[in-house]
């Protein structure tokens, strides 16, 4: 008869050994898969100069339309006095707006954005411009484009039914082909009309 329990003390002093030395081999394991997650988080992060969210600046989703910063006039891209270009832009299920986005090449560019309904999320092209859209909060960062070009720029956070339908235009022009088209106009944007 072998049944569970039937052994004698040295032979449950014996398994008891058995299993803290599996316990102690399996948190080496898994200490080394912690470790080389956190060491991809930081290699990632420091090489393709990832940029995440930096602070916390609330908005109200319920009067977003109606007064401040993301009213519909006042989406798209604008030369500050300052000098600065910022592009505001808001999501909702399931498009951008504006649809179309035009941004200097070699410039800092600082995107303004947030959500209307659902968690949305953007990245343009191959370059580091990468955010999630959150309702209630404005979504901050910096980046410069190197180089002009028409770049796509999808939704990449699951929001729906029509997600892999959601996507806007960048086009990134010439520093000087902005700085002419930014006096001209206080928003710019490429969405036709
Ligand atoms: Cu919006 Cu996915």
């Amino acid at each position: 008869m072998n049944l569970p329990g039937s052994g004698t003390a040295n032979e449950h002093e014996a398994s008891a050994a058995v299993a803290l030395a599996a316990e102690k081999h399996w948190a080496w394991v898994v200490g080394a898969i912690i470790a080389s997650i956190l060491a991809m988080m930081v290699f990632t992060g420091l090489h393709y100069a990832a940029m995440p969210p930096s602070r916390v600046e609330a908005v109200d989703v319920k009067t977003l339309h109606i007064r401040g910063e993301f009213v519909e006039n006042n989406l798209g891209t604008a030369l500050e006095a300052s000098g600065k270009v910022t592009v505001r832009l808001i999501a909702q299920q399931y498009s951008f707006t504006p649809q179309c986005i035009v941004v200097p090449a070699e410039m800092p560019v600082t995107f303004r954005g947030t959500s209307t309904d659902a968690i949305h999320g953007f990245v343009v092209g191959r370059t580091n411009a990468n955010t999630m859209l959150v309702p209630g909060f404005v979504s901050t960062f910096t980046t410069t484009f190197p180089k002009a070009g028409e770049q796509l720029m999808p939704c990449h956070e699951y929001c729906g039914t029509g997600h892999e339908a959601m996507w806007a235009h960048v086009q990134v022009i010439p520093r000087e082909q902005f700085l002419e088209r930014a006096k001209r106009a206080e928003r710019l944007s490429c969405v036709p009309r």
